[in-house]
């Protein structure tokens, strides 16, 4: 191997259910994939860093060239190539992928070890929010990091404790089918929903809405958004519990009732979401629900052994998480 080369993978992620709890504190339940980005360093004697492929986004690697730099990282001048197989705007985590992959580039590049997963995950949820004006939780990058072949992971974003959980399918299949709607409306409509949760977080006295267990004296939309965080999270567990036993009814009947408090309760699904879900239906899911941010992206369906899936899906199973490659 040419040692002035350097190559680290990054995975998408699916979230098999715990969605907009990650920044209420609350619990999530994702995988990684096996699709994501790849990004090649090459290095050179002095010079900056730079990466020609991301053309009109630099601000993915000014974040972190600037971020490991505030840790303390020496980055070497060398010049990054970025290839991938993750859609973008599909839901599948690719921003998320992009800063795990660059940081542990640019780790390798300057001959330092990682950051542990968690403070690893911060730096690039910073990277994100602060650098390229898409606020984030920490799902998506600790999904990136913590894929285990086999097994989903369930987040508790309170203490930060993750916990590896079979996903035994016995032979199901989960797919997602991208609902094609555009990625602009997600931006503001995710950064609203935040706020939306700050205000109700005043309102009710709490430190998070992790502790919420009432929302009905909050004034609407905001007793909705609560009731669905608090409703959510209830539901992963039961997610989990449903894995644990081969319930695979009871887990798309799951994914179904997050669908609908998504929709309802949250308010982030959109007519093209709807088309998909009802595309998962149609080919025989036991369940169906719009994935991570909202207002577009894609759809997660968990199909039955031998059922055909919707034209347009992709299968996706969990495997291992980010990786020198
Ligand atoms: C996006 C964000 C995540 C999470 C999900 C919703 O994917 O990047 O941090 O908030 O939306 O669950």
């Amino acid at each position: 191997m040419d040692p002035h080369r350097i190559r680290a993978f990054a995975p998408g992620r699916v979230n098999l259910i715990g969605e907009h709890t990650d920044y209420n504190d609350g619990l999530c339940l994702p995988f990684a994939i096996d699709r994501g980005v790849t990004v090649t360093a090459e290095l050179q004697d002095g010079g900056e860093v730079v990466a020609p492929d991301l053309a009109g986004d630099q601000r993915f690697l000014r974040g972190a060239v600037a971020e490991l730099r505030r840790t303390g990282v020496e980055l070497p001048g060398c010049t990054l190539e970025i290839t991938s197989d993750l859609p973008q705007g599909a839901g599948l985590a690719s921003s998320a992928a992009l800063c795990v992959a660059l940081s542990l580039a640019l780790c390798a590049a300057a001959e330092v070890e990682p950051l542990r997963p968690v403070r690893l995950a911060r730096l690039c949820s910073r990277i994100e929010s602060e650098w390229a004006g898409q606020e984030t939780g920490l799902l998506d990058p600790l999904a990136s990091l913590l894929g285990e072949e086999g097994r989903a992971v369930r987040l508790d974003m309170r203490t930060l404790e993750a916990r590896s959980v079979e996903l035994d399918l016995h032979g199901h299949a989960l797919a997602t089918l991208d609902s094609g709607a555009s990625r602009s409306l997600a931006e503001s409509g995710y950064n609203e929903r935040r706020d939306e949760c700050r205000r109700a977080v005043e309102l009710l006295g709490l430190e998070s809405l992790r502790d919420a267990d009432d929302a009905s004296d909050l004034p609407a939309p905001l007793d909705r958004r609560v009731r669905h965080v608090i409703s959510e999270n209830e539901r992963v567990d039961a997610a989990v519990a449903a894995l644990a036993g081969g319930e695979l009814r009871a887990l798309g009947e799951l994914l179904n009732a997050s669908h609908a408090s998504l929709r309802d309760d949250y308010e982030v699904s959109v007519p093209e979401v709807e088309r998909a879900v009802e595309a998962c239906g149609d080919a025989g899911a036991l369940g169906a629900r719009i994935m991570g941010g909202g207002f577009g992206g894609s759809v997660l369906g968990l199909f039955p052994p031998g059922a055909s899936l919707p034209e347009g899906a992709v299968s996706v199973r969990p495997g291992p998480g980010a990786r020198m490659s």
